[in-house]
């Protein structure tokens, strides 16, 4: 029986992020070992072995309180953070919104968020446990020199980390998304890549939606340049597509629905810019196995999600998976590796 339908009602009348602390209150009591997956569903990105696809995105777990837990639902990664150096309190609440017409989510969050230190010291005591476990960096808002925070950011959790994100695609930290522009980008990346070593992980980059042709093939180029390990495509966006639900006017980035043909219609501007030469990471608005699978056709190596948890929960995971694999099968595909970039 899905017990999730039942439990919705009561989550949905609480305030959202009163909602969210006590999902990860509870899910902190849950340990638990990873769940199991069909090997078909396999796929190997920057030289680690993903399990599964379908990941949970950051925003979720910015903590890294429950990485454990998310594994034992049915994800195949799970990303923690945005992290900052310092930790900070984010922006006045309430900045989290739910748009229950819409199945989307209005945030200004603001990188809320305990430090890097609280995290690391969580994620070393968990290491050694099996399940590939990202950790997406940002900068503190009144950092002096933002592009050091990713410096900082690298070397601290670098050594608690299966691969890094480098965040500069928040809409809710003024300014962050300028670090998109070629100049600074191929700075920060230069100074991320110096602090992460020889010998540390996989270095990942998360994009906006909100890019127009010039800067999709601007970044592109850096990022191949610097030889970073994937792109995720994307985070929320500050634009407004028709919406129907109360909270339409509320400011900050949106996700869910309503982002999922922006952010595949960037995912396949990202795949035409690199021609296929840097893995790619899909989000924004996935919600069903068929969702997953499109991006998985549109070239992406792995998808995350979000929002959709909050509509659909925690059983969902485990539900696209099934449906993705149904769908791989029904296109003649023996295993997901073979469906990557298929529909070109
Ligand atoms: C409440 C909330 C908080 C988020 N916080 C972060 C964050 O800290 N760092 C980040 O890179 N993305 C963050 N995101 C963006 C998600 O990781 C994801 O890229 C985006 O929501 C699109 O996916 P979705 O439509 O499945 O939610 C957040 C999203 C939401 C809804």
């Amino acid at each position: 029986m899905r017990l999730f339908p039942l439990v919705r009602p009561l989550l949905f009348s609480l305030e959202a992020e009163r909602a969210h602390r006590l999902t990860i209150d509870l899910l902190t009591h849950m340990p638990g070992r990873p769940a199991r997956h069909d090997p078909a569903l396999g796929v190997t990105v920057a030289g680690l072995d993903f399990p599964s696809p379908v990941g949970l995105a950051a925003g979720v777990d910015k903590d890294a309180e429950a990485p454990d837990a998310f594994l034992a639902l049915g994800f195949g990664f799970v990303e923690v953070g945005t992290l900052t150096p310092l930790p900070q309190a984010g922006n006045p609440r309430p900045r989290l919104f739910r748009l229950p017409e819409d199945r989307a989510v209005i945030n200004r969050m603001g990188f809320n968020n305990g430090g890097q230190e609280a995290a690391r010291a969580r994620l070393a005591h968990r290491a050694g446990r099996p399940g590939i476990v990202g950790v997406n960096v940002g900068a503190n808002k009144d950092a002096a020199d933002r592009i050091a925070d990713y410096a900082a950011g690298v070397r601290a959790m670098a050594p608690v980390a299966s691969y890094l994100t480098i965040n500069i695609s928040s809409p809710n930290t003024p300014g962050l998304r300028t670090l998109q522009e070629a100049a600074a980008l191929d700075e920060l990346l230069a100074g991320a890549i110096e602090a992460r070593g020889a010998d540390g992980p996989p270095i990942f980059l998360k994009v906006a939606p909100d890019l127009a042709t010039a800067d999709v093939d601007a970044i592109a180029r850096v990022a191949l340049d610097r030889r970073i390990d994937a792109l995720i495509v994307s985070n929320t966006t500050i634009s407004r597509p028709p919406l129907r639900s109360a909270a339409r006017d509320e400011a900050g980035g949106l996700s869910g629905a309503p982002l999922r043909d922006l952010a595949l219609e960037r995912l396949r501007d990202f795949r035409r810019a690199t021609g296929g030469a840097l893995p790619l990471v899909a989000a924004g608005g996935i919600a069903s196995g068929a969702d997953a699978y499109a991006r998985i056709k549109a070239g992406a190596s792995l998808v995350q999600l979000y929002t959709a948890l909050i509509f659909h929960g925690p059983g969902l995971a485990r539900r696209i998976e099934k449906d993705m694999m149904a769908l791989t099968k029904t296109e003649g595909h023996q295993s997901i590796r073979t469906a990557i970039g298929s529909d070109r």
